[in-house]
Protein backbone atom coordinates (compact mmCIF):
# COMPACT_ATOMS: atom_id res chain seq x y z
CA UNK A 1 0.00 0.00 0.00
CA UNK A 2 1.64 3.62 -1.19
CA UNK A 3 0.30 5.90 1.47
CA UNK A 4 -0.92 9.40 -1.27
CA UNK A 5 0.76 12.52 -0.59
CA UNK A 6 0.29 15.86 -1.21
CA UNK A 7 3.13 18.05 -1.14
CA UNK A 8 3.09 22.01 -1.67
CA UNK A 9 6.13 23.49 -3.31
CA UNK A 10 5.95 27.29 -2.05
CA UNK A 11 9.08 27.82 -4.48
CA UNK A 12 10.13 31.71 -4.02
CA UNK A 13 7.30 32.95 -2.69
CA UNK A 14 6.25 34.30 1.14
CA UNK A 15 8.62 35.83 3.87
CA UNK A 16 8.71 34.25 7.43
CA UNK A 17 5.81 36.18 8.59
CA UNK A 18 3.86 34.88 5.34
CA UNK A 19 5.04 31.36 5.87
CA UNK A 20 3.63 31.31 9.66
CA UNK A 21 0.62 32.94 8.49
CA UNK A 22 -0.03 30.23 5.47
CA UNK A 23 0.67 27.01 7.88
CA UNK A 24 -1.33 28.33 10.45
CA UNK A 25 -4.36 29.09 8.13
CA UNK A 26 -4.45 25.32 7.23
CA UNK A 27 -2.80 23.31 9.91
CA UNK A 28 -5.95 22.49 11.98
CA UNK A 29 -7.95 21.29 9.26
CA UNK A 30 -4.95 19.35 7.35
CA UNK A 31 -4.30 17.29 10.58
CA UNK A 32 -8.02 16.68 11.12
CA UNK A 33 -7.07 14.54 7.22
CA UNK A 34 -4.99 10.94 8.43
CA UNK A 35 -4.52 8.95 5.25
CA UNK A 36 -2.75 11.84 3.46
CA UNK A 37 1.36 12.70 3.44
CA UNK A 38 0.73 16.35 4.23
CA UNK A 39 4.33 17.72 2.90
CA UNK A 40 5.18 21.83 2.63
CA UNK A 41 8.04 22.92 1.32
CA UNK A 42 8.63 26.66 1.90
CA UNK A 43 11.73 28.66 1.39
CA UNK A 44 14.98 27.78 2.90
CA UNK A 45 14.72 31.08 5.45
CA UNK A 46 11.29 30.21 6.43
CA UNK A 47 12.38 26.44 7.67
CA UNK A 48 12.91 26.77 11.08
CA UNK A 49 10.34 28.62 12.28
CA UNK A 50 7.89 26.62 9.89
CA UNK A 51 9.65 23.84 11.64
CA UNK A 52 8.77 25.13 15.49
CA UNK A 53 5.32 25.79 14.71
CA UNK A 54 4.32 22.37 13.34
CA UNK A 55 5.71 20.71 15.88
CA UNK A 56 3.13 17.78 17.46
CA UNK A 57 1.26 18.04 13.83
CA UNK A 58 1.26 15.25 11.31
CA UNK A 59 2.17 18.19 8.79
CA UNK A 60 5.81 17.31 7.63
CA UNK A 61 8.49 19.50 6.47
CA UNK A 62 10.59 19.59 2.95
CA UNK A 63 13.50 21.57 1.71
CA UNK A 64 13.15 23.25 -1.94
CA UNK A 65 17.00 22.21 -3.11
CA UNK A 66 19.93 21.38 -1.18
CA UNK A 67 23.96 20.98 -2.35
CA UNK A 68 26.13 18.09 -2.72
CA UNK A 69 28.82 19.03 -1.00
CA UNK A 70 29.09 17.90 2.95
CA UNK A 71 30.19 21.20 4.38
CA UNK A 72 32.74 24.15 3.51
CA UNK A 73 33.54 27.18 1.40
CA UNK A 74 30.34 27.30 -1.06
CA UNK A 75 29.21 30.47 -0.21
CA UNK A 76 25.33 31.04 0.03
CA UNK A 77 24.50 27.33 -0.55
CA UNK A 78 22.73 25.06 1.98
CA UNK A 79 24.11 21.28 2.58
CA UNK A 80 22.65 18.25 3.03
CA UNK A 81 23.20 17.99 6.64
CA UNK A 82 21.53 21.52 7.28
CA UNK A 83 18.78 20.07 5.42
CA UNK A 84 18.14 17.13 7.26
CA UNK A 85 18.23 18.99 10.66
CA UNK A 86 15.46 20.66 9.59
CA UNK A 87 13.50 18.50 6.91
CA UNK A 88 12.21 14.92 6.23
CA UNK A 89 11.96 15.62 2.56
CA UNK A 90 13.48 17.62 -0.72
CA UNK A 91 12.79 18.53 -4.03
CA UNK A 92 15.64 17.74 -5.84
CA UNK A 93 15.68 18.62 -9.94
CA UNK A 94 12.78 20.21 -10.09
CA UNK A 95 12.58 22.14 -13.69
CA UNK A 96 12.89 25.38 -12.85
CA UNK A 97 16.54 24.32 -11.54
CA UNK A 98 17.11 22.75 -14.50
CA UNK A 99 16.63 25.39 -16.40
CA UNK A 100 17.72 28.78 -14.35
CA UNK A 101 20.46 27.25 -12.28
CA UNK A 102 21.53 24.52 -15.08
CA UNK A 103 21.07 21.79 -12.80
CA UNK A 104 22.62 18.90 -15.36
CA UNK A 105 21.63 15.14 -15.02
CA UNK A 106 25.12 14.29 -13.18
CA UNK A 107 24.30 17.13 -10.69
CA UNK A 108 20.84 16.07 -10.05
CA UNK A 109 22.63 12.28 -9.53
CA UNK A 110 24.90 14.26 -7.12
CA UNK A 111 22.17 15.79 -5.06
CA UNK A 112 20.48 12.54 -4.80
CA UNK A 113 23.22 10.75 -3.51
CA UNK A 114 23.81 13.37 -0.97
CA UNK A 115 20.73 13.34 0.28
CA UNK A 116 20.03 9.86 0.46
CA UNK A 117 23.42 9.73 2.84
CA UNK A 118 21.62 12.06 5.18
CA UNK A 119 18.69 10.46 5.22
CA UNK A 120 16.64 13.28 3.57
CA UNK A 121 13.44 11.55 1.47
CA UNK A 122 14.40 13.12 -1.83
CA UNK A 123 11.07 14.05 -4.51
CA UNK A 124 12.79 14.36 -7.59
CA UNK A 125 11.03 15.77 -10.08
CA UNK A 126 11.33 14.23 -14.14
CA UNK A 127 9.48 16.01 -16.86
CA UNK A 128 9.43 16.68 -20.79
CA UNK A 129 9.35 20.38 -22.18
CA UNK A 130 6.78 21.05 -24.49
CA UNK A 131 8.57 20.84 -27.62
CA UNK A 132 9.69 17.50 -26.38
CA UNK A 133 6.12 16.38 -25.86
CA UNK A 134 4.87 17.83 -29.20
CA UNK A 135 7.22 15.49 -31.02
CA UNK A 136 6.54 12.45 -29.12
CA UNK A 137 9.89 12.02 -27.07
CA UNK A 138 8.09 11.93 -23.37
CA UNK A 139 8.97 8.57 -23.20
CA UNK A 140 12.84 8.98 -24.31
CA UNK A 141 13.23 12.11 -22.16
CA UNK A 142 12.03 10.81 -18.57
CA UNK A 143 13.41 7.32 -19.24
CA UNK A 144 16.88 9.41 -19.75
CA UNK A 145 16.51 11.89 -16.55
CA UNK A 146 15.66 8.73 -14.32
CA UNK A 147 18.55 7.33 -15.64
CA UNK A 148 20.69 9.56 -15.21
CA UNK A 149 19.48 11.16 -11.77
CA UNK A 150 19.65 7.38 -10.40
CA UNK A 151 22.86 6.30 -12.37
CA UNK A 152 24.95 4.12 -9.75
CA UNK A 153 22.51 4.11 -7.09
CA UNK A 154 21.99 1.50 -5.78
CA UNK A 155 19.52 2.37 -3.01
CA UNK A 156 16.36 4.16 -3.05
CA UNK A 157 15.09 3.86 0.13
CA UNK A 158 12.55 6.29 0.94
CA UNK A 159 12.91 8.40 -2.98
CA UNK A 160 9.84 9.94 -4.25
CA UNK A 161 9.53 10.99 -7.77
CA UNK A 162 7.20 13.67 -8.98
CA UNK A 163 6.23 13.56 -13.00
CA UNK A 164 5.97 16.76 -13.98
CA UNK A 165 5.72 17.79 -17.67
CA UNK A 166 7.03 20.84 -18.17
CA UNK A 167 4.70 22.50 -19.71
CA UNK A 168 2.03 22.41 -17.50
CA UNK A 169 4.12 24.29 -14.48
CA UNK A 170 2.41 27.34 -13.75
CA UNK A 171 1.01 27.15 -17.14
CA UNK A 172 -2.36 26.45 -15.83
CA UNK A 173 -2.45 23.79 -19.03
CA UNK A 174 -2.32 20.54 -16.64
CA UNK A 175 -1.73 17.21 -18.52
CA UNK A 176 -5.02 14.76 -18.14
CA UNK A 177 -5.41 12.42 -15.72
CA UNK A 178 -5.11 9.78 -18.41
CA UNK A 179 -1.40 11.29 -19.86
CA UNK A 180 -0.27 11.80 -16.62
CA UNK A 181 -1.47 8.39 -15.33
CA UNK A 182 -0.07 6.80 -18.63
CA UNK A 183 3.31 8.25 -18.03
CA UNK A 184 3.80 7.65 -14.17
CA UNK A 185 2.86 4.09 -15.49
CA UNK A 186 6.40 4.18 -17.88
CA UNK A 187 8.39 5.54 -14.73
CA UNK A 188 7.16 2.63 -12.49
CA UNK A 189 7.98 0.35 -15.09
CA UNK A 190 11.49 1.72 -15.26
CA UNK A 191 12.47 1.65 -11.81
CA UNK A 192 11.30 -2.11 -12.04
CA UNK A 193 13.46 -2.37 -14.48
CA UNK A 194 16.54 -0.03 -12.63
CA UNK A 195 16.01 -1.93 -8.98
CA UNK A 196 12.67 -4.26 -8.24
CA UNK A 197 9.06 -4.74 -9.25
CA UNK A 198 9.20 -4.65 -5.29
CA UNK A 199 10.81 -1.24 -5.34
CA UNK A 200 8.57 0.01 -8.24
CA UNK A 201 4.88 -1.29 -6.55
CA UNK A 202 6.45 0.44 -3.16
CA UNK A 203 7.26 3.60 -4.60
CA UNK A 204 5.20 6.78 -4.59
CA UNK A 205 5.04 8.71 -7.80
CA UNK A 206 3.36 11.87 -7.95
CA UNK A 207 1.84 14.22 -10.63
CA UNK A 208 3.01 18.28 -11.13
CA UNK A 209 1.77 20.75 -13.02
CA UNK A 210 -1.30 22.76 -12.55
CA UNK A 211 -2.62 21.22 -10.27
CA UNK A 212 -6.27 22.60 -8.54
CA UNK A 213 -8.95 22.29 -6.46
CA UNK A 214 -10.86 22.26 -9.74
CA UNK A 215 -8.76 19.12 -10.89
CA UNK A 216 -7.39 17.34 -8.23
CA UNK A 217 -10.03 15.11 -8.44
CA UNK A 218 -8.94 14.00 -12.05
CA UNK A 219 -5.78 13.14 -10.49
CA UNK A 220 -5.70 10.85 -7.50
CA UNK A 221 -8.85 8.59 -9.69
CA UNK A 222 -6.05 7.48 -11.59
CA UNK A 223 -4.76 4.03 -9.67
CA UNK A 224 -0.94 4.87 -11.00
CA UNK A 225 -0.90 7.94 -9.58
CA UNK A 226 -0.10 8.74 -5.72
CA UNK A 227 -0.68 12.38 -5.41
CA UNK A 228 0.77 15.63 -5.97
CA UNK A 229 3.28 18.23 -6.07
CA UNK A 230 1.47 21.23 -5.98
CA UNK A 231 2.79 24.73 -6.61
CA UNK A 232 0.79 28.08 -7.04
CA UNK A 233 -1.98 26.49 -5.33
CA UNK A 234 -0.49 25.36 -2.05
CA UNK A 235 0.11 28.88 -1.48
CA UNK A 236 -3.96 29.14 -0.68
CA UNK A 237 -4.44 27.84 2.14
CA UNK A 238 -8.19 26.85 1.29
CA UNK A 239 -7.03 25.07 -2.49
CA UNK A 240 -4.47 23.21 -0.15
CA UNK A 241 -6.41 21.74 1.97
CA UNK A 242 -8.92 20.87 -0.82
CA UNK A 243 -6.57 19.04 -2.93
CA UNK A 244 -5.57 16.81 0.26
CA UNK A 245 -9.62 16.48 1.40
CA UNK A 246 -10.09 14.83 -2.26
CA UNK A 247 -6.90 13.24 -2.19
CA UNK A 248 -8.39 11.47 1.30
CA UNK A 249 -11.72 10.62 -0.16
CA UNK A 250 -10.21 8.91 -3.34
CA UNK A 251 -7.15 7.12 -2.50
P1 LIG B 1 2.31 24.56 -10.38
O1 LIG B 1 3.79 24.09 -10.02
O2 LIG B 1 1.38 23.74 -9.54
O3 LIG B 1 2.26 26.02 -10.03
O4 LIG B 1 2.11 24.31 -11.82
C1 LIG B 1 4.10 22.75 -9.79
C2 LIG B 1 5.56 22.59 -9.48
O5 LIG B 1 6.37 23.30 -10.08
O6 LIG B 1 5.94 21.77 -8.64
Amino acid sequence: MRIPMIAGNWKMNTTVSEAIELVKAMQDELDKIANVDKVICPPFVSLAAVRELIKGSSIKLGAQNLFFAEKGAYTGEISPLMVSDLCEFVIIGHSERRQYFNETGEIVNKKIVAALKVGLKPILCVGERLEENEAGKTEEVVTEQLGSSLAGIGYINGLIIAYEPVWAIGTGRAATGEQANETISLIRRNIAKLYSDGIAQNMRILYGGSVTAANATEFMKQPEIDGALVGGASLKATEFLSIVTQTSAIK
